[in-house]
């Protein structure tokens, strides 16, 4: 009987290298019925200066036996318990073979090797592979990996692991195997291996160092319609690393395969990855444009780790953040690169105020390298992921994107192959920069959203204009005599909306703010400012300054950098909506209604840009702003806000509404995605409004795509209309049967 075991907790500083190292895995699969044996023999090496037991990690392993440089080992020349395997007397280097027998059919935990549907596959980060067989599995021990799999051809005629196909062929008993060599080490939780009767589409990708790589998407038969936009979107990510990185693949094939049953999103093991069936799957008819979005950045994600996790990968797990955190700011950049540069960083920042800023104003705030941890699976965190690809974009800010690069490239020239820590990684920036990150690195100890306080003053006389700033942060235990170093990009705007002032203490436009409080004067202002903060949400911080509604309507018209203009619509649309919950009888505030105005007008700003900003704040934002949360009134008073923005607008909203065939093919392209949120952002008000019904019903029966579709019964769903009722019965019979649709 398992004897119950209180959680232990991990301390990142009692972090101590491994006493032995793997040099090289070989293992065997035998696919058989029920079982699946798994023999493996590694190649084991003393690190430490003096004899001492190896402690091997193993959960749940069948064991048959156990062999010392070949030789059959005694019950009593091991020790087992629930998680390891310990051998007392072992040579400095030597060869350590297991056989365990394991029942993927029976393993529900979606981690080790498991069954879904009719095929079998891994999942081993963090701590999975101890599922499959003995190791030292962690992320420090790196090894080279031989894998040869053996099962019946008819049931599993596909066998894919890590690395290139060596060799193949068939056995007894209509039975065939593979080998697979990674030539690169990894260590244990990039490892995989899927066995089953999937089908692929098939391409190649020519390197820039002009080698050829095959590429294959899988997935179950009735799928293999739906593989083209992810097979397009790997190709897009191979070509975008080698030209804004210069990170070119390393291997002659790229597999990835499509399952439903996976916990996360998608795992980068090295040359096989592992995705979720919703970021593989598409069709124009099932997958709306935000779907195609998340396919695209996902695969880029994952494929980005090739070089950010896998060939450069973590000392422990403490370290996550320099892997997640690096590549979620390279997939944000991607897709920056692909579609519109404003709206990525718009919704990127929604999704950490909304969520990132919750976890960390609450009891599981914790810093982007945590100090400790009892489940390192509860630490794939929004924090470690998004504030830690936002404390990567600080560090881009700061050094520029020459800088950033050349930070990069060091950073690859001396740790390619090894397992380092965040330290590293800044350590890496800094001396490719001749710069001194010291104080900035405190990023990475302190939790909590810090808030800046900035008030301006101007002086007509001397023409001049002063911002005064003071940061602060929520928690005791992070406040020291340091403060954060936090860059803040400002710009000062006219009457016209043209930059004006000069300040020695900028570079470029960014101000290094690095003490608890700070002035900032700005030459040469003829009139008083508007002063533009935090441009591009510069930094992930709280940022308060007192702006009047007027400042805030031109700024949404005027300001020259596009998440400010939607983040001042925003705070406008804010304190309009909260006024009118406070106030029922008040009307809305005529200079949201024209800023709303300007912009259905202005035809020369993106028209994605001009659908965010024209889509109000959603109910959780507002509440999170109030202290006393009235729902209904804040729903009513949205929705009185929305009507009368829709009255306003009217003929210009109704001239922006693309009729259904507008494009002569729907393609996912940030001009087509554009143009139709707009669109379906219009006729959302014509629908508010009450005289769009027609158009929506029009559209809902017509669109050859699900964006259209999606939004036009959303639309008559939310106003609650009959038609509403009748489409969302007719949904439901035409996608019953797509899984992916109908969640
Ligand atoms: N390495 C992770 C996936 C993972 C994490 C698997 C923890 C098992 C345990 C992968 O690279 C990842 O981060 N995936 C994200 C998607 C990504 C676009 C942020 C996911 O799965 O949500
Ligand atoms: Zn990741």
């Amino acid at each position: 009987m398992a004897k119950e075991s209180t959680p232990q907790t991990i301390y990142r500083k009692d972090y101590r290298e491994p006493d032995y190292t793997i040099d090289s895995v070989d293992l065997t699969f035998r696919i058989d019925g029920a079982v699946t044996m798994v023999s493996s023999v590694l190649r084991i090496q003393r690190l430490s200066d003096q004899p001492t037991p190896l402690v091997l990690h193993g959960i749940g392993l069948g064991l048959q036996e156990i062999r010392l440089e070949g030789k059959k080992l005694a019950a009593s020349e091991y020790q087992i318990d629930d998680t390891t395997l310990s051998l007392d007397n072992v040579p400095e280097a030597f060869e350590l073979s297991t056989t365990v027998a394991l029942q993927p059919a029976e393993n529900t935990a979606l981690e080790g090797l498991y069954q879904s549907g009719q095929f079998l596959l891994t999942q081993c980060e963090a701590q999975g592979f101890r599922k499959i067989t003995w190791f030292l599995d962690r992320p420090d021990v790196m090894a080279r990996y031989r894998v040869r799999i053996e099962a019946d051809r008819g049931r599993f005629p596909v066998l894919l692991s890590n690395g290139n196909l060596t060799d193949s062929g068939d056995l007894d008993n209509k039975r065939h195997f593979v080998v697979w060599d990674d030539p690169f080490r990894k260590p244990s939780y990039l490892f995989a291996l899927v066995a089953g009767d999937l089908e692929c589409l098939t391409d190649s990708f020519t390197t820039a160092d002009n080698r050829t790589v095959d590429l294959r998407v899988y997935a179950e038969a009735e799928n293999v319609d739906k593989l083209d936009y992810a097979m397009d979107s790997l190709k897009r990510s191979m070509r975008w690393d080698e030209e804004r990185f210069g990170l070119i693949y390393d291997l002659d094939v790229y597999n990835i395969v499509a399952t439903n049953d996976f916990n996360m999103g998608a795992m980068e093991n090295k040359g096989l990855n592992i995705f979720n069936a919703k970021y593989v799957l598409a069709r124009p008819d099932t997958a709306t444009d935000t779907d195609y979005m998340g396919i695209e950045g996902v695969i880029g994600h994952e494929y980005f780790h090739n070089w950010t996790g896998n060939r450069v990968t973590c000392r422990d797990w403490f370290q996550l953040t320099l892997k997640e955190g690096l590549t979620v700011f390279r997939d944000q950049e991607f897709t920056s690169d692909m579609h519109s540069r404003a709206i990525k960083r718009i919704e990127d920042v929604r999704m950490l105020r909304g969520h990132q800023f919750a976890e960390d104003a609450g009891p599981m705030a914790h810093p982007i390298r945590p100090e400790k941890y009892i489940e390192i699976n509860n630490f794939y965190t929004l924090t470690v992921y998004e504030k830690g690809a936002e404390v990567i974009r600080m560090i881009h800010t700061l050094l520029g994107e020459d800088g950033f690069r050349r930070g990069m490239d060091l950073y690859f020239r001396r740790h390619d192959g090894h397992a380092v820590t965040c330290d590293d990684f800044v350590a890496a920036m800094a001396d490719a920069n001749n710069v001194n990150l010291e104080q900035f690195s405190r990023w990475y100890a302190t939790r909590g959203t810090p808030t800046v306080s900035a008030r301006g003053s101007y002086d007509s006389e001397s023409q001049r204009y002063t911002l005064h700033f003071e940061q602060s942060l929520p928690f005791d235990d992070t406040v020291d005599a340091t403060a954060l170093h936090i860059p803040i990009r400002i710009c000062l705007l006219d009457a016209d909306g043209n930059a004006t002032g000069n300040c020695k203490e900028l570079r470029g436009d960014v101000f290094d703010l690095r003490t608890p409080t700070a002035e900032l004067t700005f030459e040469n202002v003829p009139a008083a400012p508007t002063p533009s903060l935090l441009r591009g949400f510069s930094a992930p911080v709280q940022l308060q300054f007192e702006y009047r509604r007027e400042d805030l309507q031109f700024l949404a018209v005027h300001d020259d950098d596009p998440f400010n203009r939607w983040e001042a619509m925003q705070r406008l649309a804010t304190t309009v909506i909260l006024q009118c919950a406070a106030e029922p009888d008040r009307e809305p505030d005529i200079r949201l209604l024209d800023a709303a105005r300007d912009l259905a007008k202005d035809q020369a700003s993106d028209p994605a840009l001009l659908a965010e900003m024209l889509a109000l704040p959603d109910l959780q934002t507002l509440v999170q702003k109030t202290e006393i949360m009235d729902v209904h009134g804040l729903h009513q008073a949205r929705t009185r806000v929305r009507r009368a923005i829709a009255d306003h607008c009217v003929q210009d909203f109704a001239e922006r509404i693309l009729v259904p065939g507008h494009f002569q093919r729907y393609q996912p392209v940030a001009d087509q995605i554009g143009a139709r949120a707009l669109s379906n952002v219009c006729l959302s008000y014509k629908v508010a409004e009450g005289y769009g019904h027609d158009i929506a019903c029009r559209q809902y029966e017509r669109a050859d795509n699900m964006t259209d579709r999606l939004a036009a019964l959303r639309c008559l769903v939310m106003e609650d209309t009959d038609a509403g009722r009748q489409y969302l019965q007719d949904f439901a019979d035409r996608f019953a049967g797509d899984a992916l649709v109908m969640d």
